[in-house]
């Protein structure tokens, strides 16, 4: 049974819609970028780099991942690290993406935001143009860095607001709750910007809280800590948030210390819109196929349950509706002719 389900989510058309594109930088490309770049790196080789993921907690992950993307520093380095993902998700038939990225990141390094939108931009244009697969682009906020640093960038971001469809609030979670950047998501809103934050990853129900009434999201990022409230769960499931889930994630940054204990049935049991994403692939151990794979290897879940998942990936996505529409009948046909 589990091989049927497995090739179904395999082959199944599916949209992700929580990636970091920083976080794809697999480390290969990494090396390669140091080399073109003049960048040195502290470890010896792609080996060395790869046996230091071993993550305690976010933030021990997120002072590699911050260091990783030193290499990034040409709007062709954006292009390269945008392609290479997506040529890997197309292999998984990802056909809709909406990735994030750190601007902060990279203007602290003098990257200017111009050359950062212009690589990201152009790969995703190719890859619509020649495999098929749609977008959106999340401009992401540090949320261990100012509200002022939040507003610069947004300031930044003004001429270039045709080709940003939504924020996002990610980076440390605990001690930097959603509602530091309330008056900087209301001017977002004002933008006409979709809206998400990464809430309840290692943070407390609280702060899924705050970014529903105080940041007025449209969607959460992980979320997984909502479950231990059960009014905030009541919540998400009567405004139908959706809550886009990382499960590779979660085990590498001990969100859960056994994929076998991971809360994804649990949540979905309770009727919480959950879709499955892979967050940081080149650091957590693998793309969205994976992901599947670890949720069906471990939690046994059935050919159904994959294909709810995958429809709330579209429902949940920034699509129009003609759009969605299109890609559920996609779903669809594809779950009606799969043999067992
Ligand atoms: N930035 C990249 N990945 C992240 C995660 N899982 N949580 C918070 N910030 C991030
Ligand atoms: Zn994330």
């Amino acid at each position: 049974m589990d091989s049927f389900t497995l090739a179904l989510a395999e082959k199944l058309p599916k949209a992700e819609l929580h990636m970091h594109l920083e976080g794809s930088l697999e480390p290969e490309l990494m090396f390669l970028l140091a080399r073109r770049n003049n960048v040195s790196l502290p470890y010896e080789n792609e080996e060395a780099l790869r046996q230091a993921y071993q993550f305690n907690n976010l933030q021990e992950f997120l002072d590699i991942y911050y260091n990783g993307m030193s290499v990034l520093l040409t709007e062709q380095d954006f292009y390269d690290l945008t392609w290479a993902y997506l040529e890997r998700s197309h292999h998984d038939n990802v056909i809709h993406t909406e990735v994030f990225f750190d601007p902060q990141a990279h203007l602290a390094r003098g990257v200017a935001l111009e050359s950062q939108i212009n690589g990201i931009y152009r790969a995703l244009t190719h890859a619509q143009e020649n495999l098929g697969m749609s977008f959106r682009l999340i401009m992401s906020f540090l949320r261990h860095l100012s509200e002022e640093s939040a507003f610069e960038t947004q300031e930044l971001a003004l001429p270039h607001l045709d080709r940003i469809d939504g924020v996002g609030l990610d980076s440390s979670e605990l001690g930097h709750p959603p509602e530091k950047f309330v008056r900087v998501f209301k001017k977002c809103h004002e933008l006409g910007l979709l809206v998400t934050a990464h809430a309840g990853e290692e943070g407390p129900p609280e702060y899924v809280w705050q970014a529903i009434n105080q940041l007025n999201v449209h969607r959460i990022d992980h979320g997984n800590r909502a479950l231990e409230d059960a009014d905030l769960t009541t919540l998400l499931v009567e405004k139908e948030l959706t809550l886009t889930v990382c499960p590779l994630s979660n085990k590498r940054l001990r969100v859960v210390d056994d994929m076998k204990k991971h809360p994804l049935p649990e949540m979905m049991a309770k009727g919480l819109k959950v879709t499955l994403n892979s967050d940081d692939p080149a650091y957590f151990g693998g793309y969205m196929n994976a992901n599947f794979h670890a949720i069906i290897k471990n939690l046994g879940l059935s050919p159904a349950q994959v294909v709810q998942l995958v429809k709330n990936s579209f429902t949940g996505s920034w699509l129009n509706d003609d759009e969605k529409a299109q890609a559920l009948a996609q779903v669809e046909s594809v779950w009606a002719s799969h043999d067992p």
